[in-house]
Protein backbone atom coordinates (compact mmCIF):
# COMPACT_ATOMS: atom_id res chain seq x y z
CA UNK A 1 0.00 0.00 0.00
CA UNK A 2 1.49 3.10 -0.99
CA UNK A 3 1.36 5.65 1.98
CA UNK A 4 -1.03 8.85 1.76
CA UNK A 5 1.63 11.44 0.72
CA UNK A 6 2.86 8.89 -2.36
CA UNK A 7 -0.73 8.25 -3.20
CA UNK A 8 -1.11 12.04 -2.98
CA UNK A 9 1.60 12.41 -5.73
CA UNK A 10 0.14 9.53 -7.83
CA UNK A 11 -3.41 12.05 -7.59
CA UNK A 12 -1.94 15.18 -8.71
CA UNK A 13 -2.84 15.65 -12.08
CA UNK A 14 0.05 16.88 -14.41
CA UNK A 15 -2.02 19.48 -15.81
CA UNK A 16 -4.83 21.61 -14.00
CA UNK A 17 -6.15 24.90 -15.83
CA UNK A 18 -8.47 26.51 -12.84
CA UNK A 19 -11.15 28.68 -14.38
CA UNK A 20 -8.39 30.12 -16.97
CA UNK A 21 -8.98 33.74 -18.74
CA UNK A 22 -7.13 34.56 -21.51
CA UNK A 23 -8.44 37.83 -23.54
CA UNK A 24 -6.78 39.59 -26.60
CA UNK A 25 -7.93 42.78 -26.65
CA UNK A 26 -11.40 42.90 -26.02
CA UNK A 27 -11.58 39.01 -27.39
CA UNK A 28 -11.95 37.04 -24.56
CA UNK A 29 -10.52 33.63 -25.96
CA UNK A 30 -10.46 31.62 -22.58
CA UNK A 31 -13.51 32.61 -20.39
CA UNK A 32 -12.53 30.79 -17.15
CA UNK A 33 -11.15 27.33 -18.76
CA UNK A 34 -11.22 24.67 -16.30
CA UNK A 35 -9.59 20.78 -17.08
CA UNK A 36 -7.16 18.42 -15.69
CA UNK A 37 -4.78 16.18 -16.89
CA UNK A 38 -3.60 13.22 -14.87
CA UNK A 39 0.40 12.52 -15.32
CA UNK A 40 0.79 9.95 -18.21
CA UNK A 41 -2.57 11.11 -20.19
CA UNK A 42 -2.59 11.21 -23.55
CA UNK A 43 -5.12 14.17 -24.56
CA UNK A 44 -5.81 15.31 -28.15
CA UNK A 45 -7.47 18.81 -28.58
CA UNK A 46 -9.11 18.90 -31.42
CA UNK A 47 -11.88 21.78 -32.31
CA UNK A 48 -12.51 24.66 -35.48
CA UNK A 49 -9.95 27.00 -36.04
CA UNK A 50 -9.56 29.98 -33.41
CA UNK A 51 -10.83 27.55 -30.91
CA UNK A 52 -8.33 28.22 -28.81
CA UNK A 53 -5.95 24.78 -28.85
CA UNK A 54 -2.98 26.72 -29.87
CA UNK A 55 -3.29 29.46 -26.57
CA UNK A 56 -3.54 26.76 -24.19
CA UNK A 57 -0.36 25.09 -25.40
CA UNK A 58 1.34 28.78 -25.99
CA UNK A 59 0.08 29.07 -22.10
CA UNK A 60 1.50 26.14 -20.91
CA UNK A 61 4.79 27.60 -22.49
CA UNK A 62 4.96 30.86 -20.74
CA UNK A 63 4.56 32.11 -24.48
CA UNK A 64 1.22 33.89 -23.37
CA UNK A 65 0.25 35.34 -20.24
CA UNK A 66 -3.30 34.44 -18.70
CA UNK A 67 -5.31 37.08 -17.65
CA UNK A 68 -7.28 35.26 -14.71
CA UNK A 69 -7.38 32.01 -13.00
CA UNK A 70 -4.87 29.41 -12.49
CA UNK A 71 -2.86 26.84 -14.02
CA UNK A 72 -1.20 24.10 -11.90
CA UNK A 73 2.00 21.76 -13.42
CA UNK A 74 1.89 18.61 -10.92
CA UNK A 75 0.36 20.56 -8.38
CA UNK A 76 2.71 23.23 -8.04
CA UNK A 77 0.90 26.67 -9.23
CA UNK A 78 2.92 27.55 -12.43
CA UNK A 79 2.44 31.61 -13.57
CA UNK A 80 0.37 33.25 -10.95
CA UNK A 81 -0.62 32.08 -7.22
CA UNK A 82 -3.05 33.35 -4.65
CA UNK A 83 -1.79 35.02 -1.80
CA UNK A 84 -5.13 36.04 0.14
CA UNK A 85 -7.51 36.32 -2.33
CA UNK A 86 -5.25 37.93 -4.54
CA UNK A 87 -3.85 36.42 -7.62
CA UNK A 88 -0.46 36.97 -8.15
CA UNK A 89 2.11 36.83 -10.81
CA UNK A 90 5.28 34.52 -9.67
CA UNK A 91 8.80 35.18 -10.72
CA UNK A 92 9.93 34.44 -13.68
CA UNK A 93 12.70 32.27 -11.71
CA UNK A 94 9.63 30.02 -9.81
CA UNK A 95 8.62 30.39 -13.20
CA UNK A 96 11.42 28.74 -15.37
CA UNK A 97 11.70 25.66 -12.96
CA UNK A 98 8.45 24.47 -13.88
CA UNK A 99 8.40 25.30 -17.34
CA UNK A 100 12.36 23.22 -17.71
CA UNK A 101 9.80 19.94 -17.22
CA UNK A 102 7.38 21.31 -20.13
CA UNK A 103 8.27 20.59 -24.13
CA UNK A 104 7.24 21.87 -26.91
CA UNK A 105 6.94 20.78 -30.48
CA UNK A 106 5.74 23.47 -33.15
CA UNK A 107 4.57 23.31 -36.37
CA UNK A 108 7.06 25.45 -37.72
CA UNK A 109 10.67 23.83 -36.21
CA UNK A 110 12.20 26.31 -35.00
CA UNK A 111 15.77 25.09 -35.07
CA UNK A 112 18.73 27.47 -34.48
CA UNK A 113 20.21 27.62 -38.08
CA UNK A 114 23.55 28.40 -36.86
CA UNK A 115 23.81 25.38 -35.19
CA UNK A 116 24.62 22.08 -36.09
CA UNK A 117 21.86 19.07 -35.27
CA UNK A 118 23.81 17.89 -32.38
CA UNK A 119 24.51 21.48 -31.16
CA UNK A 120 20.55 22.52 -31.19
CA UNK A 121 19.91 19.48 -29.24
CA UNK A 122 22.12 19.47 -26.40
CA UNK A 123 22.70 23.88 -26.03
CA UNK A 124 19.42 23.65 -23.09
CA UNK A 125 20.62 20.63 -21.09
CA UNK A 126 23.83 22.31 -21.16
CA UNK A 127 22.45 26.09 -20.28
CA UNK A 128 19.27 25.37 -18.64
CA UNK A 129 20.14 22.32 -16.28
CA UNK A 130 23.77 22.66 -15.99
CA UNK A 131 24.38 18.99 -17.40
CA UNK A 132 28.07 18.88 -18.32
CA UNK A 133 28.53 18.61 -21.83
CA UNK A 134 29.86 14.75 -21.95
CA UNK A 135 26.47 14.14 -20.90
CA UNK A 136 24.22 15.67 -22.95
CA UNK A 137 26.30 14.88 -25.99
CA UNK A 138 25.33 10.94 -24.44
CA UNK A 139 22.16 11.71 -24.41
CA UNK A 140 21.50 13.50 -28.16
CA UNK A 141 23.16 10.54 -29.68
CA UNK A 142 20.74 8.20 -28.18
CA UNK A 143 17.99 10.47 -29.03
CA UNK A 144 19.27 10.83 -32.67
CA UNK A 145 19.50 7.10 -32.84
CA UNK A 146 15.76 6.93 -31.47
CA UNK A 147 14.61 9.56 -34.56
CA UNK A 148 16.24 8.03 -37.20
CA UNK A 149 18.77 10.55 -37.85
CA UNK A 150 22.55 9.41 -36.06
CA UNK A 151 23.79 10.25 -40.01
CA UNK A 152 22.45 13.63 -39.64
CA UNK A 153 24.57 14.49 -36.29
CA UNK A 154 26.91 17.32 -37.35
CA UNK A 155 24.48 18.48 -40.48
CA UNK A 156 22.72 22.25 -40.14
CA UNK A 157 18.97 22.58 -40.15
CA UNK A 158 18.82 24.20 -43.83
CA UNK A 159 20.43 20.84 -45.03
CA UNK A 160 17.90 18.72 -44.03
CA UNK A 161 13.96 18.09 -45.06
CA UNK A 162 11.05 19.43 -43.10
CA UNK A 163 10.43 16.02 -41.55
CA UNK A 164 14.40 15.70 -40.76
CA UNK A 165 14.13 19.09 -38.85
CA UNK A 166 10.80 18.31 -37.07
CA UNK A 167 12.44 14.90 -36.18
CA UNK A 168 15.02 17.17 -34.48
CA UNK A 169 12.87 19.35 -33.08
CA UNK A 170 11.54 16.40 -31.02
CA UNK A 171 14.14 15.00 -29.86
CA UNK A 172 15.69 18.62 -28.78
CA UNK A 173 12.52 18.48 -26.61
CA UNK A 174 12.75 15.36 -25.68
CA UNK A 175 16.63 16.04 -24.50
CA UNK A 176 15.05 18.04 -21.62
CA UNK A 177 13.64 14.58 -20.16
CA UNK A 178 10.29 17.00 -19.70
CA UNK A 179 7.24 15.53 -17.66
CA UNK A 180 4.65 16.87 -20.52
CA UNK A 181 5.24 17.30 -24.20
CA UNK A 182 3.41 19.89 -26.21
CA UNK A 183 2.43 18.98 -29.97
CA UNK A 184 0.74 21.54 -32.08
CA UNK A 185 -0.01 20.46 -35.64
CA UNK A 186 3.57 18.77 -35.78
CA UNK A 187 2.84 17.79 -39.35
CA UNK A 188 0.99 20.35 -40.53
CA UNK A 189 3.71 22.19 -42.63
CA UNK A 190 5.06 18.95 -44.26
CA UNK A 191 5.30 17.38 -47.42
CA UNK A 192 2.81 13.75 -47.41
CA UNK A 193 5.38 11.47 -47.67
CA UNK A 194 7.44 13.20 -44.77
CA UNK A 195 4.28 12.32 -42.03
CA UNK A 196 4.04 9.19 -41.11
CA UNK A 197 8.48 8.99 -40.25
CA UNK A 198 7.33 11.52 -37.96
CA UNK A 199 4.20 10.14 -36.68
CA UNK A 200 6.04 7.35 -36.30
CA UNK A 201 9.07 8.80 -33.74
CA UNK A 202 5.98 10.51 -31.57
CA UNK A 203 4.42 6.59 -31.66
CA UNK A 204 7.49 5.27 -30.44
CA UNK A 205 7.85 8.17 -27.82
CA UNK A 206 4.09 7.52 -26.48
CA UNK A 207 4.72 3.78 -25.91
CA UNK A 208 8.13 3.67 -24.53
CA UNK A 209 7.75 6.77 -22.48
CA UNK A 210 5.18 8.13 -19.65
CA UNK A 211 5.46 11.50 -20.91
CA UNK A 212 2.13 13.43 -20.29
CA UNK A 213 1.55 14.85 -23.60
CA UNK A 214 -1.29 17.47 -24.61
CA UNK A 215 -1.36 16.70 -29.05
CA UNK A 216 -3.18 19.17 -31.35
CA UNK A 217 -3.36 17.53 -34.50
CA UNK A 218 -5.44 17.21 -38.18
CA UNK A 219 -4.11 13.43 -38.00
CA UNK A 220 -7.44 11.72 -36.69
CA UNK A 221 -5.99 8.41 -37.04
CA UNK A 222 -2.34 9.27 -35.05
CA UNK A 223 -4.98 10.64 -32.12
CA UNK A 224 -7.15 7.62 -32.27
CA UNK A 225 -4.62 5.13 -31.93
CA UNK A 226 -1.99 7.65 -29.03
CA UNK A 227 -4.44 9.40 -27.07
CA UNK A 228 -7.00 7.88 -24.26
CA UNK A 229 -8.84 11.25 -24.07
CA UNK A 230 -10.21 13.74 -26.88
CA UNK A 231 -11.47 17.28 -25.78
CA UNK A 232 -13.47 18.82 -28.27
CA UNK A 233 -13.05 23.30 -27.82
CA UNK A 234 -15.36 25.26 -29.33
CA UNK A 235 -15.44 29.36 -28.56
CA UNK A 236 -12.37 28.53 -26.09
CA UNK A 237 -14.43 25.80 -24.28
CA UNK A 238 -14.37 22.30 -24.31
CA UNK A 239 -18.43 20.93 -25.14
CA UNK A 240 -16.99 17.49 -25.59
CA UNK A 241 -15.03 15.09 -24.14
CA UNK A 242 -14.24 11.30 -24.45
CA UNK A 243 -12.31 8.47 -25.42
CA UNK A 244 -11.11 8.41 -29.05
CA UNK A 245 -12.98 5.51 -30.09
CA UNK A 246 -16.45 7.45 -29.05
CA UNK A 247 -15.67 10.84 -29.83
CA UNK A 248 -14.55 9.49 -33.17
CA UNK A 249 -17.17 6.97 -33.74
CA UNK A 250 -20.45 8.11 -32.42
CA UNK A 251 -20.13 11.65 -30.72
CA UNK A 252 -22.93 13.40 -29.22
CA UNK A 253 -22.73 17.04 -29.30
CA UNK A 254 -23.59 18.12 -32.67
CA UNK A 255 -20.98 20.63 -32.97
CA UNK A 256 -18.36 17.86 -32.40
CA UNK A 257 -20.36 16.24 -35.35
CA UNK A 258 -20.26 18.32 -37.77
CA UNK A 259 -16.79 18.92 -37.39
CA UNK A 260 -15.65 15.61 -37.59
CA UNK A 261 -17.59 15.51 -40.90
CA UNK A 262 -15.45 18.24 -41.96
CA UNK A 263 -12.34 16.66 -40.77
CA UNK A 264 -12.21 13.32 -41.67
N1 LIG B 1 -1.14 36.95 -30.61
C1 LIG B 1 -2.44 37.09 -30.80
N2 LIG B 1 -2.98 38.32 -30.90
C2 LIG B 1 -4.32 38.49 -31.06
N3 LIG B 1 -5.20 37.49 -31.15
C3 LIG B 1 -4.72 36.24 -31.06
C4 LIG B 1 -3.33 35.97 -30.89
N4 LIG B 1 -3.15 34.63 -30.83
C5 LIG B 1 -4.37 34.09 -30.97
N5 LIG B 1 -5.33 35.04 -31.10
C6 LIG B 1 -6.78 34.82 -31.24
O1 LIG B 1 -7.15 33.87 -30.27
C7 LIG B 1 -8.12 32.97 -30.78
C8 LIG B 1 -7.64 31.55 -30.58
O2 LIG B 1 -6.50 31.33 -31.36
P1 LIG B 1 -5.69 29.96 -31.33
O3 LIG B 1 -4.47 30.19 -32.12
O4 LIG B 1 -5.53 29.51 -29.93
O5 LIG B 1 -6.70 28.99 -32.08
P2 LIG B 1 -6.48 27.49 -32.56
O6 LIG B 1 -7.59 26.70 -31.98
O7 LIG B 1 -5.10 27.05 -32.31
O8 LIG B 1 -6.74 27.63 -34.14
P3 LIG B 1 -6.05 26.86 -35.40
O9 LIG B 1 -6.74 25.53 -35.49
O10 LIG B 1 -6.35 27.75 -36.55
O11 LIG B 1 -4.58 26.75 -35.11
C9 LIG B 1 -8.35 33.39 -32.21
O12 LIG B 1 -9.48 34.17 -32.26
C10 LIG B 1 -7.11 34.18 -32.56
O13 LIG B 1 -7.40 35.15 -33.53
MG1 LIG C 1 -3.50 26.51 -33.52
Amino acid sequence: MPSPATQDAVDTPAIEFRGVVKQFGDNTVLDGLDFTVAKGDRVTLIGPSGSGKTTILRLLMTLEESDGGLIFVDGEPYTHEMRGDKRVARSEKQRGLVRRRVGMVFQQFNLFPNMTVLENIIEAPIHVLGWPKAKAVDKAEHLLELVGLSDKRDARPTQLSGGQQQRVAIARACAMEPDIMLLDEVTSALDPELVADVLGVLRNIAETTDITMLIVTHEMQFAREVSNRVLMFDGGKIIEEADPETIFTSPENERTQEFLRAVL
